[in-house]
């Protein structure tokens, strides 16, 4: 936590009001009463901040962090690399990116420029450094924020222009030292793609070479690379003058960056959680993407991260933008909280009077102050979170299974082709965590590389791409006692896309020999029994043999391969492989997934069934933690549906915030969260 508060508040853009001193006045005095205790300035404002080249106005800058230090609040600095102004693309064009087709961009929008260039570099590096000197030692500025969502708003997430592409064979040089290493990686001689010379090498394009996997990761590869030195360009910069640590705001399951390498250029993960609440009655979905989503930035790097922005009422951005109903604010800030954030932050403060986000949520509405729902809202979530310091203080999720989610993996297999062209890894790797997130089992969901000690359950669904090391780690955690599931696809090619031959990296754990895979339609669609209840086996079926002493579960029950293994299980060393060879449903998962959490010895922290629509997470107090920590864990209970919930046979517990004694029964509203304690 910082400085032992749980943060409330978010983006704040007082630059677009400087000719109205009422407006910023009233800013502060409406910020003290919605408990706000931390905005983020700055995060757009280089037309502000930079009117000219190298002529500099920090002065309305220093103006407001001054006077949101008077009223207590701390501030969250943004470097303002997100947004180009006009002074630079027009003398500068080669800062703007070049999109896949070869076209360099207009001046315009946001998350324009080229990371590479530089001049961009210069020109924001000189700025930041100022920033740096004259923010950096500020007592209520607490943090530095990197740009705005890198990556962003690109089509592909990537910059095409001549410098990129250079600096990509200077990459893949460093990588491969000789064009035949490089060839033989993304077996050049198919098609006669044999490339000899360094200079033949372009990005990927679809009016060009996009039909070599082995070339669309490492460029994706490349581009994560390229933007985390940028980042760490940035850093540097504003490091100069200040010891503060570092963030930069991650976007929800994010295809173009590996947040695996982005992570190591910052101290702090933060992110911008926006689910689509209200697409329909079942919130279910909803709740398990943003879980998902909360589950993967506290696994970065194991710890407490922040809530950077959410919206206190509606977004603008989606075809139709249903308003939050009452209690899915407080619930969804508490969700983030439960996972792990040590804030809740919104987009924005204010809503501007023009341009493209004048009708996006804000905490201040064009009209009416403070006397709407959605100040009532916020203000709401700033008293509970005000209240609930003391028990949060330095604690922690520490779940014991974890889903492996990896953007190698998710690129390769999405870039690959066949045995179908529309596999949705986001999607797969979803459906197994909700399994999880239906008991009230937390999990983290952590790329291939990360260690697996400390789990007691691994699950890896579609896990295509074995990236060196990872087929060892693996036998080494299911030796030692450890549980492991996967699924058809998995293990598949390694580092480059070049197809595994001979042996599945796992046979021997998984106890499984791969044969064929089959990808049918519909009307072929097979269909297995697992404890005694029939389960579809659809859209991608493999087809394998059990080795000796594997156990079959479950078989194919009907085709030309009616008879093969559908579930596995093979004990290897301590612990156990499990292996599912087709893609089922909802239904098959959480049967098989209960057995899981059963064989591994995981309950959810009330050791209950949760009701459909209710889970649950646990933070506990944090081994190592600087500071007086909170001496008890906490458990926070979320009900996600429009209608009341009841619980029961939990034992006796505390009411967290009223200290009501719950004993056996806990009774929740619709739409609500509650924290207990022992
Ligand atoms: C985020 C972005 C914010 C704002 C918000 C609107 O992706 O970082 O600046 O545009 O979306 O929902």
């Amino acid at each position: 936590m910082f400085k032992g508060k749980l943060l409330h508040g978010g983006d704040y853009n007082p630059e677009q009001w400087l000719d109205c001193p009422e407006i910023l006045e009233e800013d502060i005095r409406l910020m003290e009463e919605a408990g706000v205790n931390c905005v983020t300035l700055g995060v757009f404002s280089w037309a502000v901040l930079e009117p000219e080249e190298g002529v500099y106005d920090f002065n309305w800058l220093e103006e407001r962090i001054d006077r949101l230090g008077e009223a207590g609040i701390q501030v969250i600095l943004a470097t303002p690399s997100g947004a180009m102004p006009h002074w630079l693309t027009q003398k500068y064009p080669e800062a703007m990116q070049v999109q896949e087709n070869g076209k360099r961009n207009l001046p315009g929008k946001r998350h324009n420029f080229c990371y590479t260039s530089p001049v961009m570099r210069e020109k924001i590096h000189a700025l930041d450094e100022r920033l740096s000197e004259q923010f950096g030692k500020k007592e209520n500025v607490i943090l530095w924020h990197i740009s705005n969502e890198l990556g962003g708003n690109f089509s592909d997430g990537a910059c095409h222009c001549k410098l990129c592409q250079e600096a990509f064979r200077g990459w893949l040089k460093k990588k491969y030292k000789t064009l035949d290493n490089l060839n033989r990686a993304w077996w050049g001689r198919f098609w006669s793609h044999v490339y000899t010379d360094w200079n033949q090498v372009h990005s990927p394009a679809p009016h060009g070479e996009w039909s070599m996997t082995g070339l669309t990761v490492d460029w994706r590869r490349f581009v994560s690379e390229q933007m985390s030195d940028f980042c760490r360009s940035e850093i540097q910069a504003v490091k100069k003058y200040s010891d503060l640590p570092v963030t930069t705001n991650f976007m929800a399951f994010f295809k173009n960056l590996d947040y695996n390498r982005l992570k190591q250029e910052i101290d702090i993960i933060s992110w911008d959680s926006y689910p689509f609440w209200h697409k329909s009655k079942d919130e279910v979905p909803e709740a398990v993407w943003a879980s998902a989503n909360h589950s993967l930035m506290r696994a970065l790097k194991k710890g407490p991260f922040l809530l950077m922005e959410s919206v206190p009422s509606a977004v603008n951005w989606r075809e139709y933008n249903p308003l939050k109903r009452p209690g899915m604010h407080m619930l969804s800030s508490l969700q983030a909280v439960g996972h792990g954030s040590d804030s809740v932050q919104y987009f924005q403060w204010r809503k501007g009077r023009g341009a493209y986000e004048k009708f996006h949520g804000a905490v201040l509405d064009h009209l009416n102050g403070k006397n709407t729902r959605t100040f009532r809202d916020v203000a709401e979530v700033g008293e509970r979170l005000y209240a609930l310091t003391e028990c949060l203080k330095g604690t922690v999720n520490v779940p014991k299974a974890a889903v492996i989610f990896d953007w190698e993996n998710w690129w390769a297999v999405e870039d690959t082709t066949g045995p179908r062209l529309d596999l949705d890894y986001v999607e797969c790797v979803l459906a197994h965590y909700r399994a999880f997130w239906e008991a009230g089992i937390e999990a983290d969901l952590i790329g291939m590389d990360e260690p697996l000690d400390g789990y007691r359950l691994v699950s890896a669904p579609l896990n295509y791409m074995y990236k060196s090391g990872y087929a060892n780690k693996v036998k080494r955690f299911v030796e030692n006692g450890g549980l492991y599931v996967t699924t058809y696809f998995s293990g598949a090619v390694d580092d480059t896309d070049l197809c595994f031959t001979e042996n599945h990296p796992l046979e021997d754990v998984l106890g499984i020999v791969p044969e064929e895979i089959d990808a049918p339609s519909e009307e072929f669609a097979n269909s297995f029994s697992y404890q005694g209840r029939e389960y579809p086996a659809v859209r991608m079926c493999a087809v394998v043999h059990p080795k000796e002493g594997t156990e079959v579960l479950s078989v194919y029950e009907k085709d030309f391969y009616a008879g093969a293994p559908v579930v596995t299980r093979n004990s290897y060393g301590e612990g156990q492989a499990f292996f599912i060879a087709a893609q089922s449903d909802m239904d098959f998962l959480r049967v098989f997934y209960r057995d899981m959490f059963q064989k591994a010895g995981l309950q959810n922290a009330l050791g209950i069934e949760l009701p459909y629509g209710v889970t649950i997470t646990e933070r506990v107090p944090q081994k190592g933690y600087k500071g007086q920590a909170a001496e008890e864990g906490v458990v926070f209970v979320m009900n996600f549906r429009h209608e009341p919930a009841e619980l029961s046979g939990l034992g006796e517990w505390k009411d967290a915030e009223n200290g009501e004694i719950v004993s056996s029964v806990l009774r929740m509203e619709k739409l609500s969260c509650r924290i207990l304690t022992k």
